[in-house]
């Protein structure tokens, strides 16, 4: 392993040098743009591969317009960020559940989630990020059909060397919850099992990745990654492109909270799942520890 090979996440959210801790994930922290730049520096020093940013909109809106706001808050971050630190890598997380009034991942039209009428709100965020500069784009939604029309909205526009990295395998999962309280996305009503998958359902991980390579997608990612390292490693062995895991909020809370009260080795535990994860096949891996992960190697 190498610090290249993991990707910080990180939680934008308006205002100035604003660094509010998020009590379920220590020491992560929501950050203001200014304070995302400093944190960037210090990830870029680390060789860490590159950031995936979040953002908190000022307010949030039944058609969530500042998810795809040419002046959003995460395309003023990436603008940011690159002016400063324009070799560091920026994937966008692409979805909505931050910038909707209700939670939801989509547009609601008679109480469900309209998938199509989604589509549109995913096409325009993902241009939005791309012309502000970022060098990788990631749905998160799991509306069917995203990567297509993400893929023809960047082409449309010139953007036909923007990689997609779909989360295309991503589980309808309990271990989202801290995660909820970083970007303040919780649904409002009801949950996201209509879009999201099936944890009983691997063959359906399969398809959905065959989907999303078939629309266009450059890389693939399984998430969360400890309760599915199955799956990382059915991927790994059927399909030939990069493969990305999510040791996601849930998995890193546990940890920490274990460590904290003295029941886990914390350095031992980070190291352990996140070698599971990559020798399960992954070739990347989205997860919180990366900063203290890069330091231990050095
Ligand atoms: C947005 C999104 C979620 C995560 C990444 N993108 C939450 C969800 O789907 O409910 C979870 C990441 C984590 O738990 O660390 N849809």
């Amino acid at each position: 392993m190498e610090p290249a090979d993991f990707i910080l996440p990180l939680f934008i959210v308006p205002g100035e040098g604003i660094r509010k801790p998020i009590s379920s994930m220590p020491p992560q922290c929501q950050l203001s743009v200014d304070a995302a730049v400093e944190e960037c520096r210090e990830i870029k020093d680390l060789g860490i591969g590159g950031v995936i940013l979040f953002g908190l909109p000022e307010s949030k809106d039944d058609e969530a317009s500042g998810a795809y706001a040419d002046d959003g808050i995460v395309p003023r971050a990436i603008r940011a960020i690159k002016r400063e630190i324009p070799d560091l890598l920026i994937i966008t997380d692409v979805c909505n559940c931050e910038y909707t009034s209700h939670g939801h991942c989509g547009k609601i039209v008679n109480g469900d989630v309209d998938n199509d009428a989604t589509l549109e709100w995913l096409a325009a965020g993902a241009l939005s990020h791309v012309k502000a500069g970022a060098d990788i784009v990631a749905p998160s939604d799991m509306m069917d059909g995203r990567v297509g029309a993400i893929r023809k909205r960047l082409d449309e526009n010139g953007y036909t060397n923007t990689p997609i990295l779909a989360y295309s395998a991503k589980f309808a999962s309990v271990f989202y919850g801290p995660f909820r309280e970083a970007a303040d996305s919780a649904p409002q009503f009801g949950d996201r099992r209509s879009y999201q998958m099936d944890p009983a359902n691997g063959r359906e991980a399969m398809k959905e990745i065959e989907l999303d390579l078939e629309e266009g997608a450059d890389m693939i990612m399984v998430k969360p990654a400890l309760p599915y390292l199955d799956l990382i490693r059915q991927a790994r062995d059927r399909f030939d492109v990069p493969i990305s895991a999510y040791q996601v909020s849930g998995e890193y809370s546990m940890i920490m909270a274990a460590a904290q009260n003295g029941w886990i080795d914390e350095e031992r535990a980070m190291i352990e799942s996140l070698t599971s994860i990559r020798r399960a096949g992954a070739d990347f891996i989205l997860t919180y520890f990366a900063k203290p992960m890069a330091r231990l190697l050095g």
